[in-house]
């Protein structure tokens, strides 16, 4: 049987609309916002308004992309949280209400859990080898910085994560003090191929087991330039593309060094990245070394998977759907993840308003 799924994703900046059929994408629309780029950072308002603009076109084109009619549709899966509430809220009111006029069910998914199932979505031709469990993941993005034991669809342990910054935050804020442009992560990636990784080194603090701290090495990114600006009032812009190659390089290194340490530990043979950092050029090719030297096999998700996109959310949906495992109209948004732990079906939050 084909199944129809509409994916929403409308967490943090990003509005998307995917159609999926099984495990295959039929269209997958992002209206990226452009609103925060001079701010250093997303603005949580901007970013609603922005959504309740974008939303309606965007499943529209989805729709139009995947040549389906609406009433074709067996289920609306929704990103529920983490993120901000007011982008999730779009979102999940636009889902809630699609559905419902639809009379099809709602799943919610879980943002992070989503990236992760990335790795599930089958190519046009239908022979692209996936990661089997238990497998690692490291989930990179601008809020979260995880390694993940993933024993099954939705049977996941976080083993490892920041205590403070996530390394797509370091990124980020590198680039702001750098005087580049939200989100800064891609601009130092392109610096970076013009530069060298070994012209400076930035202290790095040292975190106990697979924990990671990315806070230190920010700060003394911000000292090393502060005291260079003051002897050379044109340090940065000189030496740009040496700065950004050498902080990219403390930060995949630091993130490396835990996922071998994660290997070594769980003996597991298949690792994968995911989320927005996982587009990060120096680190793609890190996992390829890292293939070579562990004979482990590695997986890193096609671009268009790494930053945040509704494609991962309807495969989610997909294994959810499969499963008869749907939300309930008066489910509420999320912002942040609980206790370290992905949550599984059930998710802290929920309203006993009973189910419609
Ligand atoms: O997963 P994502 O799109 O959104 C969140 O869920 O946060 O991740 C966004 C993060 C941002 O911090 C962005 O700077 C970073 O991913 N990023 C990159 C690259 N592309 C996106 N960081 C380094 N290199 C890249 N090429
Ligand atoms: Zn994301």
């Amino acid at each position: 049987m084909l199944i129809n799924i509409l994916g929403i994703e409308s967490s943090c900046d990003d509005t998307s609309a995917a159609i999926i059929t099984n495990n295959q994408i039929r269209a997958n629309i992002i209206a990226n916002q452009d609103v925060h780029r001079n701010f250093g950072g997303v603005v949580p308002e901007l970013a609603s308004r922005a959504h309740q603009q974008n939303i309606i076109p965007v499943i529209d084109q989805a729709l139009k992309h995947a040549n389906i009619d609406k009433k074709h549709l067996h289920a609306v899966a929704f990103t529920r949280g983490p993120g901000l509430l007011g982008s999730l809220l779009v979102g999940v009111s636009f889902a809630k209400a699609f559905a419902f006029a639809l009379g099809i069910p709602i799943i919610a998914v879980d943002h992070m859990q989503a990236h992760i199932l990335a790795h599930f979505i089958q190519n046009d031709a239908g022979d692209k080898p996936m990661p089997e469990f238990p497998f690692l993941c490291l989930t990179v993005s601008g809020g979260h910085t995880q390694i993940v034991l993933v024993k099954d669809y939705f049977e996941m342990q976080v083993i490892g994560q920041t205590i403070d910054d996530a390394a797509g935050e370091a990124f980020d804020k590198a680039a702001r003090i750098l005087g580049l442009p939200y989100p800064g992560g891609p601009l130092i990636d392109l610096h970076a191929k013009k530069g060298n990784p070994k012209a400076f080194v930035f202290a790095r603090p040292q975190v106990a087991g697979l924990d990671f701290s990315f806070s230190g090495l920010k700060t003394s990114f911000l000292y090393f330039l502060r005291d260079r600006l003051r002897e050379s009032p044109a340090f940065d812009t000189d030496h740009m593309d040496d700065l950004c190659a050498s902080i990219q390089q403390a930060i995949i290194n630091a993130l490396m060094e835990k996922l071998l340490m994660a290997v070594k530990q769980t003996g597991v043979k298949d690792i994968a990245i995911a989320g927005g950092v996982s587009a990060n050029s120096c680190l793609r090719e890190a996992m390829m070394q890292m293939q070579e030297t562990t004979g482990c096999r590695v997986f890193i998700p096609l671009l268009q998977y790494s930053t945040d996109n509704a494609a991962m959310i309807a495969i989610a949906g997909y294994f959810k759907y499969l499963r008869n495992d749907f939300g309930k109209f008066s489910d509420i948004p999320y912002s942040r993840a609980g206790n370290g732990t992905i949550p599984q079906t059930q998710f802290p939050g929920t309203l006993p308003l009973g189910s419609l």
